[in-house]
């Protein structure tokens, strides 16, 4: 512990006091700058800060403004672009900014969600992980490469939960708790923003999408979403406020109703919680195109009154949806909008470009040098192997086939997905125009390959497409399985299966690749699977049957380096569930922090009048925090130093883990708490602390988990954030199905 004399802490206060008025100081004056600037404008330059439009790369969304923006930028009536992509084109389209009157800057935001050149697995993989650190990282390296690239603003981290594996934007978030949903999204803000705004190494944040878009009925996107207050509050909100307190600079509100009000146009939401309660001082961004959907949900009459709603609600920027640019000015002059509530929004846009530094310098992102260093950064690909190997999870070794050894085998490595290239990136990758992806990713086929040690041989057919009927490979690939002594499978789902816009009803492997798992299987050679996917998928037949199962999600650019690292055991597995897997659709939605009922069902029996179906079990095939090691984990000694707390008292609770197995591994310790009596029913279970422990064979460790008032508090009865005094359980375990320690204690007062 670090301990300072007393002059030595009067410097300390004296230095931080320094640092903060610095930063006061600093903020002051860009507000005057702003304010200086805002003066200047008129009514049409001040609507153009509000206008965003996608640039010449793929559009995300329904392109609205057919034609070329050159003209509007320089007419100052457009503030911010997507989908400019390059030092090169970014700085051309802001040397055109840069002839307008005011010569404001462009802002230019892009879609960086799991890397930028060098593509990071995706945001649900990266939660497996349980790594904060290596998710910043992830976060952090990302944001060099965008910004050296131009990009000022990525549209990330999404931190809506998501119970719903329909739902094709599953794969972009950090699964269903919303405990780790909030770790998470601070981490990943973090890792954006760098160590400030300003940095050309640091990209602003946005946190999306506001709010309950995670929620949208049926898991089809864009759907409505009826949720009370208290799940509102409880489960969606928090991850938000998370990325808020790590200092995201936007928000992006959401495509969805929420009970009836469209979230771009939710006064509730905007003004009142984020703006309001929560003192969001950045600016909202809309959804591509969201403010214009008013007028199909039913909620404005036309394009002018989406305008009204939005500005109104608090939307800062319109996204694509020309509702601002073509209808402000006359809410403006028929009164109906009035100037101060543009003018806050122009603030808020016109903060940021100074915060960037953009007014000092325009083209300071925009360095074709620097690009070209930061986009071939040998660690990059080191960082996103890490990360690879860290997001698989091992969901079966029975009998214990993996890890494989590299020499002396033959290897039939079989399925559609072996030499995919990129899909191996997933959805909501960049693709530089200039980039050889062929070169550039490498695919499980080659990953495997290049790991062959001596008098091993690797055997290949595709044995079925990913999707259709056609069952015409099966017979080559038996072939090769017979003559091998394990056969390793990659199916699963076609990157562009999961994503936006990319609801499936039906979340089964696709086509008919269980039945060729089957086919392989009846050869009675030892079977490894490997699933990719942007989601959970439904595979209970292979679940049953096959000896190993690594669920690979999409794991990005260093993809098949990453499956070899874990399949000839150089890495060992350690990531878990962030998300539950069901056995049917019927089940959903299904997360592990259900509350019990008045008629819980015990041990997954189905008994009469119990809370079950009458054809399934409750449990799902793989419960949220499951995943296995090649090593074994045991848990012991529980101690806790005391049985009873009050008032700001903190509880230690501590416990050994030994390693069992053969092979040093992490093992990933889990906290769970219980309320077992409240003013509102509490959940049968809420993760509350997780520990990463690295041990050798044979060694055993000592953890702690310190637990507080706050980790006991909840939205009570009148949705106010408190802990109630009572019992609570205490659980500790490798997932939130299998626990291995348990205890209680009291909070008295
Ligand atoms: C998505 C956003 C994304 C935006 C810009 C929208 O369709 O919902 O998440 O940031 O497009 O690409």
């Amino acid at each position: 512990m670090l301990v300072l004399d007393s002059k030595q802490a009067r410097h300390c206060a004296a230095a931080l006091l320094l640092f903060t008025l610095t930063l006061g100081a600093k903020a002051q004056t860009l507000q005057d700058k702003a304010e200086r600037l805002l003066q200047q404008m008129t009514v049409e330059e001040k609507i153009g800060q509000l206008t965003q439009y996608s640039g010449d790369w793929r559009a995300t969304g329904p392109v609205t403004f057919k034609g070329n923006h050159e003209e509007g930028i320089r007419g100052g009536q457009i503030g911010a672009m997507l989908n400019v992509l390059g030092a090169n084109s970014t700085r051309a389209y802001q040397q055109i900014a840069m002839q307008s009157r005011l010569k404001i800057p462009l802002l230019f935001g892009q879609d960086v969600i799991h890397g930028y050149k060098t593509t990071f697995p995706i945001p649900l993989a990266e939660a497996a992980s349980f790594d904060l650190e290596a998710i910043e990282r992830s976060a952090r390296i990302a944001a060099t490469e965008a910004a050296a690239s131009g990009v000022h603003w990525t549209f990330a981290p999404m931190v809506d939960i998501a119970r719903d594996p329909r739902w094709g934007r599953v794969m972009e978030g950090a699964g269903e708790d919303s405990w780790l949903g909030s770790k998470i999204a601070y981490a990943r803000v973090k890792g954006f923003q760098g160590r400030q705004l300003g940095d050309t190494d640091a990209v602003m944040a946005t946190v999306k999408h506001f709010a309950a878009y995670g929620a949208a009925a049926a898991g089809r996107d864009y759907n409505s979403v009826d949720m009370s207050e208290r799940m509102l509050w409880e489960t969606y909100l928090p991850p938000f406020k998370a990325a808020l307190d790590a200092g995201a600079a936007t928000f992006m509100n959401a495509f969805n109703d929420l009970n009836g009000i469209p979230a771009s146009g939710s006064q509730y939401l905007q003004r009142e919680i984020l703006k309001g309660r929560w003192g969001f001082s950045g600016f909202v961004v809309s959804d591509w195109g969201s403010i214009g959907e008013m007028v199909p949900h039913g909620y404005a009459k036309d394009a002018r009154g989406a305008a009204l709603a939005a500005i109104k609600a608090g939307s800062d920027m319109d996204m694509e949806s020309n509702a601002y640019r073509n209808h402000l000015g006359s809410l403006i002059a028929d009164g109906l909008v009035p100037a101060t509530l543009l003018d806050d929004a122009v603030r808020r846009i016109l903060r940021k470009k100074f915060e960037l530094g953009l007014f000092d310098d325009p083209y300071r992102f925009s360095d074709a040098k620097r690009e070209l260093a930061m986009l071939n950064q040998p660690a990059h690909r080191q960082a996103a192997r890490d990360m690879a190997a860290k997001s698989i999870v091992l969901l079966k070794n029975k009998p214990r086939i993996l890890p494989l050894s590299a020499s002396g085998k033959t290897i039939a490595f079989i399925g559609p997905l072996v030499k995919a290239v990129e899909d191996n990136l997933g959805a909501w990758s960049v693709k530089l125009p200039d980039v050889d992806y062929s070169k550039f990713i490498v695919s499980q086929w080659e990953g495997v390959k290049n790991r062959l040690g001596p008098g091993s041989k690797l055997l290949y057919a595709k044995g079925c497409d990913i999707e259709g009927e056609r069952r015409d490979g099966f017979k080559e690939a038996v072939a090769a399985a017979l003559q091998a002594d394990v056969v390793v499978v990659s199916v699963g789902e076609s990157a562009g299966m999961s994503g936006e816009a990319k609801s499936r009803a039906r979340i089964g492997l696709p086509g008919v690749q269980e039945e060729l798992i089957k086919a392989l299987h009846a050869t009675g050679k030892p079977i490894v699977v490997l699933i990719n996917a942007g989601r959970p998928l439904i595979f209970n037949w292979t679940a049953e049957h096959a000896h190993a199962i690594l669920y690979t999600w999409w794991l990005g650019s260093e993809a098949g380096n990453a499956i070899a690292d874990v399949l000839f055991g150089a890495h060992n597995p350690s990531a878990r569930l962030p998300i539950s897997f069901p056995r049917a659709e019927g089940q959903i939605p299904i997360y592990y922090n259900h509350f019990n009922t008045g008629r819980p069902v015990s041990a997954d029996t189905q008994d009469a009048f119990k809370s079950g179906y009458i054809d399934l079990q409750n449990s799902p095939q793989y419960p949220f925090g499951f995943g296995l090691s090649y090593s074994d984990f045991e848990y012991a000694d529980l101690k806790q130093d005391r049985q009873k707390i009050a008032g700001q008292d903190k509880l230690t609770v501590s416990l050994k883990v030994s390693n069992t197995g053969r092979l040093a591994g992490d093992e990933l310790v889990q906290l769970y708490l219980r309320d077992r009596v409240a003013s509102v029913v509490r959940p049968v279970k809420e993760l509350r602390g997780f520990r990463r422990i690295h041990l050798q064979p044979g060694q055993t460790r000592e953890l702690s988990f310190v637990i507080d008032r706050e980790q006991l508090s909840f939205f009570n009865e009148r949705l106010q954030w408190a802990a109630e005094p009572g019992e609570f359980d205490l659980m500790i375990g490798a997932s939130s199905a299998d626990i291995r320690l348990r205890s209680s204690f009291e909070l008295t007062e």
